[in-house]
């Protein structure tokens, strides 16, 4: 960090203690004050960032993070803006994000799974139904874990996707996200209802999490495609996973997004499927391993 940025950090009564993250956009510190509080710091740098996403993204993605209170979402404390940064405060999550957790545990048990989706998911029913906002880049690095809770973060592609005037959904014409997350109607580059698109990136996750790979090979768009058209996810859950968790990831894996259903209707699901599953869908204290 510069020396604007320690003293922007001194000013707040914090100090420097480590580099967490160099993300897409800008860098992410930890620091920490007198009474040990820690917070995390994201810089972001108006020089690196192109002509939009300084004018449209960046304004929408503090927009977004200063109106969205949820419990399942990071929160953020302060932002300061320098001629060159910007810098933003937010809650620290003091076990980092949910793709390193699995990178370095494997697949979790379908029952922490399930918690996870739910937090998840309920961010994203936020988002969606509370604020009109659709996220555009749900995946497992954008989501954190403060003692085990997940919070969705993240918001530099989120946008409203609502018409407040006639109800209806904006379609989405700019193809954001990242190759592994992205649904069909995203690789084949039509305007997409975002609403359902950010329901394909949460099944991912889903995915991810209980199998500890990817649904799909993205290394090719159109090979990813043709993988999605034949539904190989689904010859590829690890044995043992429950019948109902298979059945209730792959009502996000739908490939028509018509048939997709939204986050209102998978949290119904959710709660309808849990009991049919003997899994311990709330763990108290949640242990590695399969449980189903
Ligand atoms: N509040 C936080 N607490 C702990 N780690 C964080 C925090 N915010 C971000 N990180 C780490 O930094 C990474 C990048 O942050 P993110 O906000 O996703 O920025 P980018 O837009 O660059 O992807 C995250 O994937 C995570 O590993
Ligand atoms: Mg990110």
């Amino acid at each position: 960090m510069d020396t604007t940025g320690l003293d922007i950090l001194a000013q707040k009564g914090y100090k420097l203690e480590k580099k967490l993250n160099a993300g897409a956009f800008g860098e992410v510190f930890a620091a920490v004050a007198s009474n040990g509080d820690r917070v995390a710091i994201k810089v972001i740098s108006f020089k690196t960032l192109s002509d939009e996403i300084r004018e449209v993204f960046l304004p929408r993605e503090m927009c977004a993070l200063i109106f969205s209170r949820h419990q399942f979402i990071v929160p953020v404390y302060d932002i300061v803006r320098t001629e060159e940064k910007i810098y933003t405060f937010l809650e620290y999550c003091n076990m980092g994000d949910l793709f390193n957790y699995i990178v370095r545990h494997g697949y979790v048990s379908q029952a922490l799974a399930m918690l996870w989706f739910y937090q998840i998911s309920n961010a994203i029913d936020y988002l969606h139904n509370k604020m009109d906002v659709a996220h555009r880049d749900i995946k497992l690095e954008n989501v954190l874990l403060n003692d085990m809770i997940a919070k969705v973060t993240d918001l530099g592609f989120a946008k409203c996707c609502r018409d407040n005037q006639t109800n209806s959904v904006i379609m989405s014409n700019t193809f954001c996200g990242t190759p592994g997350y992205m649904s069909p109607e995203l690789l084949y580059q039509v305007p997409y209802n975002p609403f359902l698109a950010d329901v394909w990136a949460l099944g991912v996750c889903m995915y991810i999490m209980i199998n500890g790979c990817y649904p799909y090979n993205s290394d090719d768009p159109k090979l990813m495609l043709e993988e999605i058209k034949e539904r190989l996810h689904d010859k590829r859950y690890r044995q043992g996973i429950h019948d109902h968790v298979r059945w209730f990831t792959n009502k996000m894996l739908v490939y028509d997004p018509q048939k997709r259903p939204d986050v209102k209707v998978i949290m119904k699901y959710y709660s309808d499927n849990k009991y049919k599953t003997n899994l311990e869908w709330f763990p108290i204290s949640a242990e590695e391993g399969e449980l189903g």
